[in-house]
């Protein structure tokens, strides 16, 4: 559908779920990607998912001085897609820790929102930055107000940044619930359980592979008349309220 022939992309997040299904579709059409994460086997294992014309690159996006130097070394991109995960946020508005939405804001309002800033020395001129944000901006779920503020505030800066840069495009893709490695943190029945509930109640009747995520992120990189939006791509399980 898009030829993105010897494009330079980093996935900043790109060693697991949708950033590594996104630099695999982005190799498929030519791409020349380059993917960060912390975990350096995690690196390893992804490269040989995507093989030898895929670059890793092992930063912390939380450590200013980690970033720069990983900006530095991969040098000048066209594209920049940031697949960064979150932590802390979720939970009842009433006993919400500050602490807990501080400590989420830090991992990924904050590291989305300086690498985006640091990379605009190495991003091409045509090029563009595709934010992951998620469903919980837009979705109206009993649990996720502070995971909401931390991927609205993501999603806000999309319009204003996408004309400030011009010609430089801004998008973000904000993906439903999706089986990726995110969910880990759940037993696997208790993760079997919960997945079975958001098919259920979805429209689709299923949740979200990474690859469905990849698509709309590639579709935002590859279609140069694309800028300024936020991509929903969650099954319309944003449509219809759910408890997390
Ligand atoms: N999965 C879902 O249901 C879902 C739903 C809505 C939105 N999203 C969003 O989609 C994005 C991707 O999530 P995912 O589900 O694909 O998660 P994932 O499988 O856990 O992948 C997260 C990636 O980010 C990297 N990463 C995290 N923190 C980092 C840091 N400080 N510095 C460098 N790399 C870091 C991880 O590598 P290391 O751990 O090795 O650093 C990994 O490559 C996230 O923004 C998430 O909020 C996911």
């Amino acid at each position: 559908m898009f030829n993105l022939e010897n494009e330079k992309v980093l996935v900043a997040g790109g060693s697991s779920g949708i950033g590594l299904a996104t630099a695999k579709l982005l190799s498929e059409v030519g791409a020349i990607v380059t993917i960060g994460g912390r975990d350096e086997r995690k690196l390893e294992q992804a490269h040989q998912v995507l093989g030898a014309n895929a670059n890793t690159i092992s930063f912390d996006a939380s450590d200013q001085s980690q970033r720069l130097a990983a900006l530095a070394k991969v040098g000048s991109i066209d594209h920049l897609v940031i697949a960064l995960s979150g932590g802390k946020g979720a939970g009842p508005f009433e006993k919400l820790p500050p602490s807990d939405l501080r400590t989420g804001f830090e991992a990924k309002f904050w590291t989305h929102f300086s690498l985006a800033q640091e990379s605009l020395s190495y991003l091409n001129e045509n090029g563009s930055i595709t934010f992951v944000s998620a469903i919980s901006a837009r979705a109206a779920n009993p649990g996720t107000a502070g995971l909401a503020a931390i991927n609205s505030a993501i999603e806000g800066m999309v319009k204003p940044l996408a004309v400030e840069l011009r010609p430089r495009r801004v998008n973000a893709v904000s993906p439903g619930v999706v089986d990726t490695p995110w969910w880990n943190w759940l037993a696997s029945e208790v993760k079997e359980e919960t997945f079975n509930r958001f098919a259920q109640a979805s429209p689709v009747g299923r949740v979200g592979q990474p690859e469905d995520i990849a698509q709309a992120i590639v579709f935002v990189i590859g279609n140069t008349f694309m800028t300024g939006c936020v991509i929903e791509c969650d099954g319309g399980l944003r449509l219809v309220g759910q408890q997390l």
